[in-house]
């Protein structure tokens, strides 16, 4: 048996406005180094899943365990130290970087806040894991509005790897990407995966996506995962009528 490094287990939250309930009795275990999809339609939960996986959404109930530390109800100031391991990017990487600094400076924050790497090395590491990221150096003295949104998510993905994170999750960390460069990141990811033996839990709308990076797949429907297995089994014999449905999709697009 592999080590478990992130265990959710009968995560629920119910949003005050509205009622919904956008994560139901979530519960599943991700082995050190693996790849998780999080597949599903918009407003399936999957980014409430990962907010409360990292804190910055209070759940209801259940629990979180991060290499044997329980998260739920931890003080944010622990909390902050324990999320440069546990690395989220954020859906929307253009309201996610501070408009004020310029990208590299983004990611130099980050690098600084962490202690990753001594002052006077920053801005060559800052460097390096943009070129790593295929962002161009002239990028880095720009700030994120005169930047296109592709290249705001390859910073932001940047700034993630640069904490050199154990767990690294990434919400819909391609739409707004080329096919080309979706190519070129998913290969950085499973590089950087195999390398560094990096786990991965990675939302999006794409099974393509999850068939080129995630061993298993986990399929949400109004909070609940209502399947979770091999990604080439869903892909092949998806059980649930949900999760059908989005396979169906994807081979009709
Ligand atoms: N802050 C909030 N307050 C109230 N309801 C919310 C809040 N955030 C999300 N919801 C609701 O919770 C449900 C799950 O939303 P969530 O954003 O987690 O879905 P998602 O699967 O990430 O969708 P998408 O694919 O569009 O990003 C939706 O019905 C949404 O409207
Ligand atoms: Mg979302």
């Amino acid at each position: 048996m592999s080590e478990c490094i992130l265990s959710v287990s009968h995560l629920c939250k119910t949003y005050q406005d509205g009622g919904i309930r956008a994560c139901d009795d979530v519960s599943f275990c991700l082995e050190r180094g693996d790849c998780m999809a999080v597949c599903g339609q918009s407003g399936s939960g999957k980014t409430t899943l990962v907010r409360l996986i990292t804190g910055l959404e209070k759940a209801d109930s259940g629990s979180v365990i991060f290499e044997g530390k329980e998260l739920i109800g931890m003080k944010e100031k622990q909390l902050n130290l324990v999320r440069k391991r546990l690395q989220l990017v954020f859906q929307n990487p253009s309201s996610s970087l501070d408009p004020l600094l310029t990208a590299g400076e983004n990611i130099a924050l980050a690098v600084r806040y962490h202690h990753i790497v001594p002052e006077a090395e920053v801005r060559d590491y800052v460097l390096s894991v943009m070129k790593d990221c295929h962002v161009d150096e002239g990028c880095f003295d720009m700030r994120p509005s005169k930047l296109s949104g592709g290249l705001c998510q390859r910073i932001s993905i940047a700034r993630a790897l640069a904490l050199k994170p154990e767990v690294l999750i990434l919400d819909e960390p391609f739409s707004a990407l080329d096919v080309s460069t979706q190519a070129k990141m998913t290969n950085l990811l499973r590089k950087l995966k195999a390398e560094h033996n990096l786990t991965l839990i990675v939302i999006t709308h794409s099974l393509e996506t999850a068939r080129h990076l995630a061993r298993i797949t986990a399929v949400m429907h109004e909070g609940k995962i209502i399947e979770l297995d091999l990604t080439r089994r869903i892909l092949s014999s998806p059980s649930h009528p949900h999760a059908k449905r989005l396979v169906m999709a994807a081979i009709h697009t």
